[in-house]
């Protein structure tokens, strides 16, 4: 299994399927890779904002890979002319190998079209617990720390998080480090800084902070960068 950072929050897991997660790409001056070089046979998104949204509708065209997401965005991409597997928090689906549940996240979800006096709704953001090749990963999103974390998605043994510490719009390192303790992943790899100038943290602090004071290892990635299961 190849978990490969493509920048932002946008990772790519390869195994049996290849899934990708919140594929902002173009427009994201560190992204690792251009939309048509993404081979891929599903996408999860985690809600509407534009810096994970991105380019899931050329991905998923081209790939003719299924988006899963929450029922209210994949309603949107379906307009598209996008496949869908609509969703919501606290279902789960479990098809050809992959088993998928979505999670809550703590933020807000919109598509924001020039030109419209305000976004449009697209229900609320989630997360993804996601099982493939023996191998559970959870996918935060973007979210504030939550206390249900450690009830509803602690109680599963998580070999990789990816949780977001950039803070401002979401969880910041301080809050990062709670989650990580109450999820007790093998691994944790932190997401969502370091794009904009809002979300600059250091990367290595947050590491120092998790392997110090806990058994779980934490993996910075640059994009581009992979580590292997
Ligand atoms: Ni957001
Ligand atoms: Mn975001």
């Amino acid at each position: 299994m190849k978990i490969e950072f493509l920048g932002h929050s946008c990772f790519l897991l390869e195994g049996s399927k290849k899934v990708l997660f919140d594929p902002y790409l173009s427009g994201n001056p560190l992204a690792a890779k251009k939309t048509e070089e993404i081979q891929v046979d599903y996408i999860l998104v985690s809600h509407g904002h534009g810096d994970h949204l991105g380019d899931t509708i050329a991905i998923a065209k081209k790939n003719d890979a299924t988006v899963v997401c929450v029922n209210e965005l994949g309603y949107y991409l379906e307009q598209q002319g996008v496949t869908t597997q609509r969703m919501h928090i606290g279902g789960k689906s479990e098809i050809d190998g992959l088993k998928i549940k979505l999670t809550p996240a703590w933020h807000g979800s919109g598509i924001c079209v020039e030109g419209k006096d305000a976004f449009s709704y697209v229900g609320p953001p989630c997360g993804f617990l996601v099982w493939l090749d023996g191998f559970c990963f959870y996918f935060a999103g973007d979210t504030g720390l939550f206390g249900d974390m450690e009830k509803i998605i602690g109680r599963y043994q998580i070999d990789v998080a990816f949780l977001p510490i950039g803070d401002w719009y979401t969880m910041g390192p301080d809050d990062a480090v709670l989650a990580t303790n109450w999820l007790q992943p093998d691994t944790v790899v932190p997401m969502h800084y370091n794009t904009f100038d809002v979300i600059q943290q250091n990367g290595a602090l947050f590491k120092a902070e998790i392997e110090n004071k806990m058994d779980t290892r934490c993996v910075l990635l640059e994009p581009g960068q992979s580590f292997m299961l």
